[in-house]
């Protein structure tokens, strides 16, 4: 397993600390104080849902917290492209606001499936917040509310992304060299 490696940083840690800083500021502006529904994107977001949530909670802001693990069928499977459920989410978001939380917009079908899937259940608002945005990949027009990072179209891993399982750990975001591709 020691076909690639990390290659160079794209997003420091204290880069990415400052950034959520800021959003969470940000949020906290745009909605009030006390509890706010939140649905975190597994596995990649949940160092930054984790990062995030302690923010907010300097401003007040706390939050009601569940997940949803999303795949996404890879390469050479019968429908490429789509998203499945992989594990689902039992907050109960009808008439709320809820904010949905992923760690990367990348062809936007995984967003795209878990807004709709959100708004399908009553929720009066579902607002995006993404940590990196490769807008250059979008295959589904979707935008997030709330973004880290815009990100360049490289693969990365760190803060929560992985490849093949790895580098979730690093405290940075870098992009990484794979033979043969
Ligand atoms: P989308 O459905 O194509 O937008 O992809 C979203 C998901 O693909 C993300 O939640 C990530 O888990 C994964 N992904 C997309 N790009 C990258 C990357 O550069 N590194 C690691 N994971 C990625
Ligand atoms: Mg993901």
């Amino acid at each position: 397993m020691n076909d690639c490696a990390v290659e160079r940083i794209i997003f420091s840690a204290e880069q990415i600390n400052r950034r959520v800083a800021e959003l969470a500021a940000r949020l906290a502006s745009d909605y009030p104080p006390g509890e706010l529904a939140t649905v975190a994107v597994l596995k990649g977001s949940f160092i930054f849902v984790a990062d995030l949530a302690r923010q907010l909670s300097a401003h007040d802001v706390h939050l009601a917290i569940d997940f949803l693990t999303l795949a996404s069928y890879g390469r050479g499977s019968v429908s490429p492209g789509r998203v499945r459920i992989e594990e689902d989410s039992v907050l109960d978001v009808r008439d709320r606001d809820v904010l949905l939380v992923d760690d990367i917009l990348d062809t936007g079908r995984t967003l795209r499936t878990a807004v709709d899937l959100l708004r399908g259940r009553g929720a009066k608002s579902v607002r995006t917040c993404v940590l990196l945005d490769k807008a250059a990949r979008r295959q589904v027009d979707i935008q997030a509310d709330y973004v880290g990072f815009p990100c360049p179209d490289v693969f990365v891993v760190g803060y929560g992304l992985d490849y093949a399982g790895r580098f979730r750990e690093l405290p940075y975001v870098g992009a990484i060299s794979v033979p043969g591709q």
